[in-house]
């Protein structure tokens, strides 16, 4: 059974811990580590995994590693490793914005290393990660990495790193276009009358609905829309302001600046 260590026990790691022991894994085989002791125990206490404030400790025993820090702090946190013998090891970035070069030459001697985009509803079990695996990664580190990383929804494997900064303009940043979306049909819905209860309920069971309409059914996005729109009628109405109004020409705008942020942010 394949040992994990996760370095940080924040909300990410916190989440994939969760989902990795309802998928079943022994907590015998997970690590966490943290700094400050309240963040690790906590976990430790309420899962019954092991937990350290040692990340050399925790690296060594584990066969898989997942750097579950701020992007800013993943260079430090690395070259802790770089005297350990990682040939056998594989880690798991989830630190945006950060190239697998550069986890690599922190490390050094150029480990097994996963870079990964996942996003906030991961928290729930309900997330897509997009995964990048260095060349280093064996089939079986990947296949391990997969059944991980599903332990908090769906993944997505990129044949290509740079691929990682489209994955963070649709699913890493997309969750906040769809609160935005769901805002501005709140504030009308307010506006119609509706009190705060009822426009919460009316807008987050339209979108609960609507994706799940689009989850169970084998038909494409487009045809579902085009069936729930009947020609002169209110949806069509609203549709056609929509599409007049520039909207597929802004999502498009909105999504390519995403990307360029994250290609600047890895510079
Ligand atoms: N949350 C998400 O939904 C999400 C989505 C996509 C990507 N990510 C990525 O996931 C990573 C973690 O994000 P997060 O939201 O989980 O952040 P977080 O809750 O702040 O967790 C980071 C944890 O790392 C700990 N830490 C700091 N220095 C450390 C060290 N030297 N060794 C071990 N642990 C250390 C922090 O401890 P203290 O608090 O005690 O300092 C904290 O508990 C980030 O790189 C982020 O880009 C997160």
């Amino acid at each position: 059974m394949t040992n994990i260590a996760f370095i940080g026990a924040g909300n990410m790691n916190a989440a994939i811990i969760l989902g990795l022991l309802n998928s079943g894994m022994p907590a015998n085989n997970i690590i966490v580590t943290n700094p400050s002791p309240e963040k690790r125990q906590a976990l430790s206490t309420k899962y019954g995994i092991k937990e350290t404030a040692n990340n050399i400790e925790a690296v060594k025993f584990a066969d898989m590693i997942v750097l579950g820090v701020k992007p800013h702090l993943i260079r430090t946190v690395c070259s802790e490793f770089s005297a350990l013998d990682l040939s056998e090891k594989c880690f798991i970035s989830v630190a945006a914005g950060t190239p697998v070069a550069q986890i690599q030459s922190a490390l050094q001697n150029n480990p097994a290393v996963i870079r990964t985009m996942p996003n906030t509803p991961s928290q729930l079990g309900l997330g897509i990660t997009g995964a990048f695996a260095s060349a280093e990664v064996s089939e079986e580190q990947k296949a391990i990495a997969d059944n991980l990383l599903k332990a908090v929804g769906e993944v997505v494997w990129l044949e290509n790193e740079a691929k990682i900064n489209n994955i963070t303009a649709i699913s890493g940043s997309g969750p906040a276009y769809y609160f935005l979306f769901m805002e501005a049909m709140e504030t009308m819905a307010k506006s119609y009358g509706f009190n705060e209860e009822q426009s919460r309920l009316l807008v987050q069971q339209t979108a609960l609905g609507a994706a799940n309409m689009v989850v169970k059914n084998d038909i494409s996005i487009s045809q579902l829309r085009e069936n729930v729109t009947s020609k002169g009628g209110t949806t069509q109405a609203a549709l056609n302001s929509f599409t007049e109004g520039g909207l597929i020409e802004l999502v498009e705008k909105s999504m390519n600046a995403a990307v360029s942020r994250a290609e600047e942010m890895a510079k």
